[in-house]
Parts: C-alpha cells; structure tokens; sequence
C-alpha cells in the first residue's frame, strides 16, 4: 500500500468516528434526558397514573383548611423550600437545582390531580430535592390536609 492510500484511509476511519460521535452526541441522545429540562416542564406527571385516582378521604371544612397551613408552616417545613405563601421561593429553595414547585401556579393547579400531590407528599419527587414525608415528618392524615390547604393557593401563571 502506498503511503498515500495509508494517510488516506486513516483520515476516512477519524472522520467517520468524528461523524459517529457527532451523530451522538447532537442528535441521537434526545434532550428530554437532561433532569434539569424534565424538571422544568410542569406537563410531565411527577407520580404514576394511578395515582391520579386516589381521592382527598378527608372532607374539606375552613378547620381542615387551617390545620393544613398549621403543617405546612410547622411540623411539615414545607415552607421551608416552597415559602410562606408556597411560591417556590422558600430560603433553602432558591439553592436548589431543580427548584421548588410554586405551589400557586395556575398550570400545577390545574394538571394535577389530588392523588399526584398527595403522592409526591408521601414518596418525593425522584431526582429532587422533593423526599418522602409519610411517615417520617408526618402522618397520611396530615398530608391530605395539607393538600387541601395546597389547594387554596391563589392561582396565578
Ligand atoms: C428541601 C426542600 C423541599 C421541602 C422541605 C419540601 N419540598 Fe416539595 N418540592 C421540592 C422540590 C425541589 C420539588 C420538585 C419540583 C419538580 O418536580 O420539578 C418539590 C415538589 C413539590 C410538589 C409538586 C409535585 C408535582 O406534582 O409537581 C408538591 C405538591 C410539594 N413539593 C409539596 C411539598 C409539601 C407539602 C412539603 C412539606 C410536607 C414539601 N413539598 C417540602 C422541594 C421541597
């Protein structure tokens, strides 16, 4: 073989892996992969369809209402991350990397049903800063009176 066709061959194989990994890395691996933008789009459930069917076993009254802020600002320290008024502006939330929800958003209200905030009260939000609640902080009980309390939340997009 002459050195040219060596050369030469030798420059096809780098590029076609050049190519190979630009497919790759461009285009194959879909951005959706990336936690950060799953994160940000509020359309992706956090919890599994069956959780959409769980319904609140506790009857909303004003009392109800008030013990769920009593949690939420206390026992729970939720506040903590999602602030006073739950608009994800909490101290400890403003460090995070995938940030709070803001509880009062129209679009969270509206996409997600009670048994999927309930959910992510009890299990957490995997791959967030979101942990399980129930029953290492509080009781189920208490959950569901704070997604009552959740639900109160002024909405606005
Ligand atoms: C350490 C910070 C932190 C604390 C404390 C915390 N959360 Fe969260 N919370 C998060 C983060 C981060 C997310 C993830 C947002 C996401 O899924 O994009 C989240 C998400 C949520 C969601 C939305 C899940 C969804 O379906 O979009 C709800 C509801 C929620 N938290 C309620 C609570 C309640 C109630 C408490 C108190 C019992 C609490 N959080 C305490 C950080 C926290």
């Amino acid at each position: 073989m002459s050195p040219f066709r060596i050369f030469a061959t030798v420059g096809l194989m780098i590029g076609f892996f050049w190519f190979v990994s630009y497919l790759i890395t461009n285009h194959v691996v879909p951005d959706e992969v990336d936690p950060q933008m799953m994160a940000s789009d509020i359309t992706r459930p956090r919890a599994p369809a069956e959780a959409r069917k769980i319904d609140n076993p506790i009857p909303v009254s004003e009392t109800v209402i008030q013990e769920g802020k009593n949690l939420y600002s206390g026992k729970g320290n939720c506040f903590i991350c999602h602030g006073k008024e739950g608009h994800g502006d909490g101290e400890a939330g403003t460090m995070m990397n995938i940030p709070p929800r803001d509880l009062t958003n129209a679009a969270f209200q509206r996409l997600r049903a009670d048994g999927e905030i309930f959910w992510s009260i009890k299990v957490g939000v995997p791959q967030s800063g979101m942990f399980g609640y129930v029953p290492r902080m509080i009781s189920e009980e208490e959950a569901w009176k704070i997604v009552h309390y959740i639900r109160t939340l002024t909405a606005s997009d």
